[in-house]
């Protein structure tokens, strides 16, 4: 009979040591994690502010919706769950080039 065995069907984790500026507060971070897992793990859940200046939250989690943009490296309007975090990265969160910057 065959083996079923399972191959690799997600990626091993690499480092767990990287960390990355949310708002101006260091957070710890894994390779390979998107910005929108790091955002969720620290109990973010509105990340995003919409066209309309109303804090939004993640929908679709697979980059369709546009419902978690944030500025990453100072460039606004980044979907948080299709970037992956690398070493020294800087989200805002509360950053939208259309509205300006709001404040909750
Ligand atoms: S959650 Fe839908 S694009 Fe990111």
């Amino acid at each position: 009979m065959q083996s079923r065995e399972r191959v690799l069907d997600i990626q091993p984790i690499g480092r767990t040591d990287l960390t990355l500026q949310v708002d101006g507060q260091t957070v710890r971070a894994a390779e390979g994690e998107t910005v929108l897992s790091v955002l969720n793990a620290i109990g973010l859940r509105k990340v995003a502010v919409n066209d309309h200046g109303q804090r939004t939250g993640a929908f679709c989690g697979m980059g369709v919706c546009h419902c978690c943009l944030v500025a990453i490296d100072g460039r606004p309007k980044r979907r948080a769950c299709q970037t992956v975090v690398r070493e020294g990265m800087r989200v805002e969160t509360a950053v939208n080039a259309v509205v300006g910057e709001v404040r909750p």
